[in-house]
C-alpha cells in the first residue's frame, strides 16, 4: 500500500517535471543573436521555421512575415559564421535569399509563392547540414587526425 502511494507520487513529479521542461524548451530563448553559439542559433530557426509552417497553413500574413525576418536576421549572427568557407557563405546567402523570398510572399499576401519559399528554404536547411556532414566526414577520415 505504501510502497504503491510513493510510485505514484514519483510518478506524479516526474509528470510535472517533464511537463515543465517542455515549456521550458517551448518557450522563446531570453537570446540575442549576437552571444548565441551555432546550436542555439539553430533551436532559434527551427522555432522560427516551424512558426512560418504555422502561419501558412492559418494563412497569417504578419505572423509569416515576423518569423521569416527573425530567419533572415539570424543569417546574420555571428555565431552563424563560425564556420566561414566558401561553400558555408554560399548556403548561408541561400537561405537568406528563401527567408527574404519568404518575407516578400506575406507583404505580397500570395500563399502560393509563400509556400514555394517555405519548401525551398527547407531544401536550405537539408542542404547546408549535408555538406556539414560531408565535412565532418572528410574530417573525419583524413589521415592524422
Ligand atoms: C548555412 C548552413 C546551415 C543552414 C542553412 C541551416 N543550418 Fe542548421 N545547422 C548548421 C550547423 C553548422 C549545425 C551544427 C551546429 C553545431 O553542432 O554546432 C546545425 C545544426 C542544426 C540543428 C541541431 C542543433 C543542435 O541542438 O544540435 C537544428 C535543429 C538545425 N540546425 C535547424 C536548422 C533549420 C530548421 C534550418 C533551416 C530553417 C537550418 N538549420 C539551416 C548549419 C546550417
Amino acid at each position: 500500500m505504501r510502497a504503491k502511494f510513493f510510485v505514484r507520487i514519483t510518478l506524479a513529479v516526474a509528470a510535472v517535471l517533464a511537463a515543465w521542461l517542455a515549456l521550458r524548451s517551448g518557450a522563446a530563448p531570453a537570446l540575442t543573436a549576437a552571444d548565441a553559439s551555432t546550436q542555439e542559433i539553430m533551436k532559434l530557426k527551427l522555432g522560427y521555421s516551424q512558426g512560418a509552417l504555422q502561419a501558412i497553413a492559418m494563412e497569417d500574413y504578419s505572423l509569416l512575415a515576423l518569423n521569416a525576418q527573425k530567419l533572415s536576421k539570424l543569417s546574420h549572427a555571428t555565431g552563424w559564421h563560425s564556420r566561414q568557407t566558401p561553400e558555408y557563405q554560399l548556403f548561408t546567402a541561400e537561405f537568406r535569399r528563401h527567408a527574404d523570398a519568404l518575407n516578400k510572399a506575406a507583404r505580397d499576401t500570395n500563399l502560393d509563392a509563400a509556400t514555394v519559399a517555405y519548401f525551398q528554404l527547407t531544401l536550405s536547411c537539408v542542404s547546408c547540414h549535408k555538406y556539414m556532414r560531408g565535412v565532418k566526414t572528410v574530417r573525419l577520415n583524413s589521415p592524422g587526425r
